[in-house]
């Protein structure tokens, strides 16, 4: 593979030409915080998080779906870029539910890590809030529409690696959100119940059912909810 020669804040690397900007950085230790970047599995540039000065371009660049180019020039770290990234955080969380002391993922939630990173304090956004849907009816998984922040993760995943394709994009604008078509329950949907979704959420908008409540599920219906007992030990006459 040919390498390019490309400047990051300052110092010139020589890099592989089929990486991307953020890649690159990486590459030489050089941290750019993500959301919805998922290597192989989530190229898509959705959260804006990732973006970096680029010399000669006008508006800021995601570092994620950029190709490196011979003698680019990158900023991944000025004023610009941070408040950039702050600002597009801060505009997530105000259309989150932030209810993280009771929330499953917290303490290993990607947008808890990367508010502490940028030193988000206070949410400066306030407005509307996208009507939340909370769906625990399937035996297994957990939906939380008030905590998804539409970076598609869960979508590619169940479309293009597990090739099942239940979980969408529904709705339009600001209303837009991510589940089952016609949002209707897991339960209800032809969900395999694989859990790669839950998996790659970066959130706590995919979680796994807890196991006192499966137990309560089968005990309310018996017939549907199998519970696997070991078979009786047989006895020597
Ligand atoms: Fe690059 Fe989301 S991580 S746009």
């Amino acid at each position: 593979m040919k390498n390019v020669t490309i400047t990051i804040n300052g110092n010139q690397y020589a890099v592989p030409s089929d990486l991307t900007v953020l890649e690159a950085a990486r590459t030489v230790g050089i941290d750019i915080p993500t959301l919805c970047f998922l290597k192989d599995i989530n190229e898509v540039g959705a959260c804006r998080v990732c973006v970096v000065e680029v010399e000669g371009a006008r508006a800021l660049q995601a570092s994620c779906v950029l190709p490196v180019r011979e003698g680019m020039v990158v900023k991944t770290n000025n004023q610009r870029v941070r408040n950039a990234r702050k600002t597009t955080v801060e505009l997530i969380l105000a259309n989150h539910n932030r209810e993280c002391t009771t929330c499953v993922r917290s303490k290993n939630c990607e947008l808890q890590s990367v508010s502490e990173e940028l030193g988000i304090r206070d949410i400066r956004y306030t407005g509307a809030k996208r009507e939340g849907k909370y769906d625990n009816f399937s035996h297994s998984i957990v939906r939380d529409s008030s905590k998804c922040i539409l970076c598609g993760r869960c979508v590619s995943a169940c479309k293009n690696v597990q090739g099942i394709g239940i979980l969408d994009f529904v709705n339009r604008g600001f209303e837009t959100t991510v589940g089952p078509a016609f949002e209707v329950s897991m339960k209800d949907a032809p969900c395999i119940y694989c859990g790669q979704c839950m998996v790659v959420c970066p959130v706590g908008a995919l979680t796994e059912k807890p196991a006192i409540d499966k137990v309560w599920d089968a005990l309310e219906d018996p017939k549907k909810h199998v519970i696997v007992q070991s078979a009786p030990a047989v006895r020597a006459a």
